[in-house]
């Protein structure tokens, strides 16, 4: 099978659907490649090396839609190279179904077999093709890099002998992929970060990315069974947007990443919180090509607002890093539709049927709801005791077992009395009475102060060190000796091993 790949005619498009590494795994899949000449020229990738992967290269489009049997693009196509599609072609892109009506007509009048890789579906198995997953997590970091830079500022706060440098505030507006990626960047480089999103199961994530989990008193949660998060009710917009009012007169970046899939993103922050931030901030508007999130973005611009505040509406993409991993989601779908042998297009199977938009002549948009796994069935209600009477109950029972321990102990100690000489019962009772405490103190102590216990054990170690080596004497076949240096042996073993261990355990902080 033929695998076609065009360069990209949109002109801030700077990715390329192939890379030479990915090339090569297409081959290995069983594919013949061809790829338009310069495609890959905007993400530092040249011809030749192309070529060296063992690419043919193509020096017009119209040849690669004609000769190709599966066409890799990342920009939706236009009219002009949809007209160039065979009928059968089966073309892998960004397509924004909901968006783009008119588009997917147009594929399906030409009979070609179009897979949205925006519309892969969020289900685990589909994760390594999450195209939007993978450019997110670009952007998220790009989003602090580029923030910080038109700051201006350190990110981190510093006490330096010429003063005190207080850390900047981050506020990440919407924590899917991208604004996690943007938490852990900032975190990372200092800042004070805190966070806003409209699915409450993120709060959790957030805090342990670094940051703090902002909320609104109204009990909305935005999750739904595909992964995104719904529009939300005014009253909770309205909620947000003065939380957010707050935050601006405070915070020195605001990234917002918000999006609901197929609708405009949501416009959360308007002129007048643009208007009481500090001279020198900074927004960066992730969402600016759907709308933005911020009133005042420009699509596609930077500038600065007459009170001094810089929007951010476009990030450089990052073209090759990009191109690779937008290039290997591509090769996991190809390998899961069967590979070049086995190619199939499989409308039973969960993740093609949902992302395949028009198929065999017709649209196939919106697609069926994701099946969601059925409620756990409740568990009856169990009667919770007090934590007081276990712990009573708990403490009878061991001090019970104690005593016939003790009995048992004893016992032994008056029947052993009546044979063994008085000397030996003198050490043997201190000896066992020894291990007897020993025991007792040890099985009781807690996991988080085993650190601790270790030490003491140390320290009782080197006594018996101490004392065997003063029993040691020359005859090396006295059983004094032998036992002493056994003692010896064992004590010594346990001292190493501690410091074995409390070095590994330092050795997992290191970085
Ligand atoms: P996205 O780009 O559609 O939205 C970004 C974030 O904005 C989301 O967290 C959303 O809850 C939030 N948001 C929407 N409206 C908002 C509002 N009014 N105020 C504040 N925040 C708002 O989502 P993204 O980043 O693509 O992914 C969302 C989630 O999907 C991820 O966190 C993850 O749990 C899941 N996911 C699952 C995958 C899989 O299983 N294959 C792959 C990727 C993501």
């Amino acid at each position: 099978m033929k695998i076609g790949i065009p360069a990209e005619i949109f002109p801030n498009e700077l990715r390329v659907a192939a890379t030479p590494k990915t090339v090569k795994r297409l081959q290995k899949q069983g594919f013949e490649v061809f790829i338009q000449h310069d495609a890959g020229l905007k993400a530092n990738f040249s011809d030749k090396e192309f070529e060296e992967a063992g690419a043919k290269i193509i020096s017009t489009a119209s040849e690669i839609y004609s000769k190709s049997d599966i066409v890799l693009k990342v920009k939706e196509p236009s009219v002009e190279e949809v007209g160039m599609m065979r009928e059968g072609l089966v073309l892998l892109s960004y397509l924004w179904p909901a968006q783009n009506q008119p588009l997917l007509q147009k594929l399906a009048d030409q009979k070609v077999n179009a897979v949205a890789m925006d519309a892969i579906p969020r289900i685990s198995r589909a994760q390594k093709m999450d195209v939007l997953s993978s450019m997110a997590n670009i952007a998220g970091y790009r989003a602090v890099i580029e923030g910080s830079y038109h700051f201006g500022r350190f990110l981190n706060g510093q006490i330096t002998a010429a003063g005190k440098v207080e850390p900047a505030k981050v506020l990440v507006i919407g924590a899917g992929v991208a604004g996690l990626a943007a938490i852990g960047a900032a975190n990372s480089l200092g800042a004070i970060v805190r966070a806003f999103d409209t699915r409450k199961e993120v709060a959790e994530q957030i805090e342990s990315m670094g940051a703090q989990f902002l909320t609104v008193e109204i009990n909305e949660d935005g999750a739904t069974a595909s992964g995104y998060s719904k529009e939300m009710s005014k009253e909770f917009i309205d909620a947000e947007m003065a939380l957010f009012k707050a935050q601006a007169a405070e915070v020195d970046i605001i990234i917002t990443t918000a999006q609901i899939p197929g609708r405009e993103a949501p416009k959360l922050i308007l002129a007048d919180h643009v208007a009481v931030m500090k001279p020198g901030s900074v927004i960066v508007d992730l969402a600016a090509s759907s709308g933005g999130n911020c009133v005042l973005t420009k699509n596609g611009e930077v500038y600065t607002t007459p009170n001094g505040v810089t929007i951010i509406g476009k990030l450089s993409q990052l073209p090759s890093q990009a191109s690779q991993l937008y290039g290997n989601n591509l090769c996991h779908l190809l390998d899961d539709m069967g590979k070049a042998d086995k190619f199939k297009i499989d409308m039973e199977d969960a993740v093609v049927s949902r992302a395949m938009v028009t198929y065999n002549g017709k649209i196939n948009w919106p697609p069926a709801p994701l099946p969601v796994s059925p409620a756990k069935p409740k568990v009856a209600a169990v009667e919770v005791e007090d934590p007081k009477v276990v712990a009573e109950r708990k403490n009878k029972k061991e001090t019970r077992s104690m005593i016939v321990r003790l009995g048992v102990i004893g016992l032994f100690l008056l029947m052993l009395g009546r044979f063994a000489p008085s000397e030996f019962m003198q050490h043997f009772t201190v000896f066992v009475l020894a291990v007897f405490v020993g025991w007792q103190l040890i099985w009781n102590v807690s996991h988080s102060l085993h650190t601790p216990l270790m030490a003491v054990t140390n320290a009782i170690s080197g006594i018996i060190i101490v004392g065997g080596l003063l029993q040691t004497t020359d005859d090396l076949s006295s059983p004094l000796t032998i036992l002493a240096s056994v003692a010896i042996l064992v004590a010594s073993i346990n001292i190493v091993g501690g410091f074995v261990v409390t070095h590994r355990m330092l050795k997992m902080f290191k970085k």
